[in-house]
């Protein structure tokens, strides 16, 4: 199994008999999922994924990305929420967080279209100049303003530089299979598409063409990444919580819930991992928090944030746990020496691994906070690897899906996203706005 669930340190706050009295409920539930009777059901494709996949379209998106490695030194990926974050999180945790400044041979990779911010998107293009570009545009919908925005600023940068025939050559549209402007313009343009499945929400798509285009463009082995996900599908397809720890983890946050825990805090040792915690925030914010419910998703990189949250959950108010992810071999060892003179008083380390040190960070971490009475879950992950990654993400997935359904909410949907959108286009003029512009207007006093 690639991903573990380790509840050795929750016995203090969860028994045995807790998790059996919900077996029950997960039976239930598990069959709702897995027979699409319950809410949400339109977005069930990423069940299957693993499995069912495109063959077809993920030879083309290795053909892509053979052929981006080539000809490209910048590869631009513009996209918002579930459209970038799992393949800069895959990017980032299989390759580096360094990973544009590494020697490599293969582009560099920036991801823009995901916030408004003009010195942002300034300095990519600045970043941009003198080399080789090439752009992925991904929208769901094709009419997200963030993405759409930068897509403007990049397709114009395209078009001057390489003309506009020289420019199509260079312009991937992800979007969807039929409709929606993206899909128009990348018809009428002769963009190569890839497609967002039908049945897939943006914050499961990074196994789709979504995510897997920038991913084999970073090198990292996409074969691997779905073969991790299908090991993880045919291991997590029962409903048994003895067997299945996917469910496990959802039923122990859902305890710590009714428990009075409103703050779930997802806890990493390694800072390659910091935009993972960012792909899962949006997964389980997304998915959970509505109707008035829901944990709230944080995130940490210990021990950096030992020194400064590290007193929060230590001795703060008691409404958090932590799910650690822990990985059991490190990517790349490093070795601690010893001195002639201990004048760093640090020889009791020598012929210590980094990593053994930063495993003791985290007994010790694990046992501290227990002890100011914050629950910690471990997931055991063997090693940072495309396999294990294709399977945590299957993991958090399942876990997601059931959680949303303990808690009674539809987990596929993202009502809530709408209400800024609505005020920002009011505000920003756009035509059909009118009215709420004006008693927006009002309420800012202007
Ligand atoms: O999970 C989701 O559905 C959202 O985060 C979307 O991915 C995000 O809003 C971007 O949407 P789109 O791909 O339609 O531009």
């Amino acid at each position: 199994m690639s991903v573990t669930f380790n509840g050795k340190y929750l016995e203090p706050f969860i028994g045995a008999h807790e998790y059996d009295a919900l077996q029950p409920q997960v039976t239930a539930l598990h069959k709702v999922l897995h027979e699409g009777t319950g809410l949400g059901n339109k977005f069930l494709g990423w069940i299957n994924q693993p499995e069912t996949y495109d063959r077809e379209e993920f030879a083309r998106i290795k053909a892509a990305a053979e052929k981006i490695k080539k000809d490209t030194e910048v590869f631009i990926v513009i996209g918002i929420g579930g459209s970038y974050l799992g393949s800069r999180a895959v990017v980032e945790l299989l390759q580096s967080p360094f990973y544009n400044n590494l020697k490599k041979n293969t582009p560099d990779i920036y991801f823009v279209g995901n916030n408004i911010n003009s010195g942002y998107l300034n300095e990519v293009l600045s970043l941009c100049e003198g080399k080789e570009v090439s752009v992925n545009i991904i929208s769901k919908s094709g009419t997200t303003t963030e993405p759409s925005i930068a897509f403007r600023v990049f397709r114009e940068l395209l078009e001057k530089k390489y003309g506009k025939e020289g420019a199509r050559g260079r312009i991937y549209a992800t979007t969807d299979r039929a409709k929606g402007t993206l899909k128009k313009l990348a018809t009428e343009e002769g963009y190569e598409a890839f497609v967002v499945p039908d049945d897939i929400g943006g914050r499961y798509s990074v196994l789709s063409a979504v995510g897997l285009l920038p991913i084999a463009v970073s090198g990292v082995d996409i074969d691997e990444l779905m073969a991790g996900a299908k090991a993880a599908k045919d291991a997590l397809a029962t409903d048994d919580l003895s067997q299945n720890d996917s469910y496990k983890y959802a039923v122990a946050r859902n305890i710590l819930a009714r428990k009075g825990k409103d703050i779930e805090i997802l806890v990493s040792y390694d800072p390659a991992f910091a935009m993972m915690n960012e792909w899962w925030k949006q997964l389980f914010g997304e998915s959970e928090g509505k109707d008035g419910k829901g944990l709230y998703p944080a995130s940490a990189v210990f021990s950096t944030d030992l020194h400064s949250l590290g007193q929060f959950i230590q001795q703060g108010s008691r409404t958090m746990f932590e799910t650690v992810v822990h990985f059991g071999e490190a990517k790349t060892p490093l070795t601690i020496g010893k001195l002639d003179e201990d004048i760093d008083g640090l020889n009791f380390l020598a012929g210590k691994t980094l990593d053994f040190v930063n495993d003791r960070a985290f007994e010790g971490t694990v046992l501290a906070h227990t002890d100011g009475n914050v629950p910690n879950i471990v997931l055991e992950v063997p090693k940072i690897s495309a396999h294990e990654v294709g399977y945590l993400i299957y993991f958090f997935w399942k876990a997601c899906a059931l959680s949303g359904y303990l808690v009674g909410i539809n987990p596929f949907d993202q009502p809530g996203v709408e209400s800024y959108k609505k005020n920002m286009f009011a505000l920003l003029g756009k035509p059909g706005y009118e009215e709420q512009k004006a008693a927006l207007e009002a309420r800012l006093g202007r």
